[in-house]
């Protein structure tokens, strides 16, 4: 019997979904963050549950070969990455591993998968910084990111994954805040000013957008503050106001006010131009969605003749990358504002043989086809973590398409769906790109 506070040495013989290391001690699987597979490790066991338990290590007695020394000096304590004490070249095999034990689970085979794709320097990829302001134990006010599974701000020195530029600018911001004594929320009391600072760039256009998430009126020096940071930083092409007076933990709240420039800029993946505004969303690492998608176009069979889908279409983006290979693509998506993006970046690109709709594909799928009376030959499908609805796997099983892609962010549904859709179609690839290296999520 396993009880907490309990010291024992054990052999790591595995590492988990979310880059844990896994440990039996008498069949009794212990998870153990920070372990890699191979070590010979002394745990503190922490909490026992009823069919598993966590561990902590206390001692390494016998490291990987694939252990390394993170050179973030916040590593332990920053929830940002989890898989940066392991040698990158490992990470992509646990993150492998990781995919071909969802498709065992589901499959109860094995399926080929190919090689992850990795990141040719897997540093400083992030577009998009979002820091918290808050207070610490001395009232002073901070800048940083959330402790792992708390909202703590842990002060920042130099984050690994985040564009240096955009923590420059962040920093930047943060000195004016202080020495102009302007107040920073305070979660508990829910006063103070400053809530938020986000700085997106455009890695290809290095121009920049910069939004202060505000919880009251009281940050009015807007012009001062813009030629503080223009001066300083002319690549930023525009700044917003945002605000968030509500008790939440989402970030950004309904109003913005634009105090410089006109609220949005513009970056290029492949050879298209999207438009970003502090609202929108757009995929975080483009360097690795550009090869996520160019991988994506290598499997479409060409035929100009040809129709395709976007259904969780977002910006449009993949329908815009494979609107040169089709007649004609049909791009669907939930968030209304996200399909007016969608359609305005068709219109940048000078795209026509796209059409976006917003609604939820289960719906709106079958209505359009029916509508336009369509056959699709090759179906795109990014959808969120939760996979396929039921209703949607068996409505593209019944289309019985030339070819599905499926891009997914969750092995575990992607294992679950490709099961369903197997009934109809065969799988040919399974090729994994790794989009947020060092970290946790697939
Ligand atoms: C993983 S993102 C993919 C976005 C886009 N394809 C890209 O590469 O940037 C999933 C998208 O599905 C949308 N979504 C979620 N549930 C949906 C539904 N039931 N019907 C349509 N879209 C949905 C989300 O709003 C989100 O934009």
């Amino acid at each position: 019997m396993i009880e907490k506070n309990e010291i024992y040495e054990v052999e790591v013989i595995d590492n988990g979904y979310q880059g844990e290391g896994i440990a039996k001690i008498n069949s009794f699987p212990i998870f153990i963050q920070g372990a890699i597979a191979g070590e010979k490790i002394e745990i503190k066991i922490l909490k026992v549950q009823s069919s598993f338990a966590y561990g902590k290590i206390m001692k390494i007695i016998r490291p990987a070969k694939t252990r390394v020394t993170p050179e973030c000096k916040d590593y332990s304590k920053c929830g940002g990455c989890n898989l940066r004490h392991i040698e990158y070249n490992q990470t992509l095999e646990i993150k492998k591993a990781i995919v071909e034990n969802c498709l065992y689970k589901s499959f109860g085979k094995e399926l080929k998968v190919k090689n992850v794709i990795g990141m040719e320097k897997p540093m400083f990829y992030r577009n998009k910084l979002q820091y918290p302001l808050g207070i610490d134990k001395n009232n002073k006010p901070i800048m940083g990111i959330f402790a792992n599974r708390s909202h703590n701000i842990i002060p920042i020195d130099k984050c690994y994954i985040q564009n240096e530029t955009c923590e420059e600018i962040a920093r930047y911001i943060f000195e004016y805040i202080k020495s102009s004594k302007i107040s920073v929320y305070n979660e508990k009391t829910l006063k103070g000013t400053i809530r938020h600072i986000i700085v997106k760039i455009g890695i290809k256009t290095n121009d920049v957008l910069v939004t202060i998430v505000v919880n009251d009126n009281n940050f009015k020096e807007d012009k001062k503050f813009v030629e503080y940071l223009t001066s300083k930083f002319p690549n930023i092409k525009t700044i917003v106001k945002n605000y968030n007076m509500k008790n939440t933990n989402v970030i950004l709240g309904n109003k913005n006010e634009i105090i410089y420039g006109d609220g949005y800029i513009y970056d290029i993946l492949g050879e298209y131009k999207f438009k970003i505004s502090s609202l929108s969303f757009y995929q975080v690492n483009p360097i690795q969605t550009e090869i996520l998608y160019n991988t994506a176009m290598k499997y479409i069979k060409n035929d100009k003749n040809k129709i395709a889908l976007d259904l969780y279409c977002g910006i449009g983006t993949i329908g815009i990358f494979a609107s040169k290979y089709f007649k004609r693509v049909y791009g669907i998506e939930i968030v209304e504002e996200a399909i007016e993006n969608a359609k305005e970046n068709a219109k940048i690109n000078n795209i026509k043989n796209i059409e976006f709709y917003a609604g939820d594909v289960e719906k709106v799928l079958p209505e359009i086809l029916k509508k336009e009376g369509i056959y699709p030959n090759t179906i795109f499908v990014d959808p969120p973590r939760k996979g396929l609805d039921k209703n949607t796997s068996q409505l593209l099983n019944n289309l019985e398409a030339e070819q599905i892609i499926y891009i997914s962010c969750n092995p575990a549904t992607l294992a679950r769906d490709l099961k369903i859709l197997s009934e109809k179609y065969e799988i040919k690839e399974i090729q994994p790109v790794d989009m947020f290296p060092y970290t946790r999520t697939c």
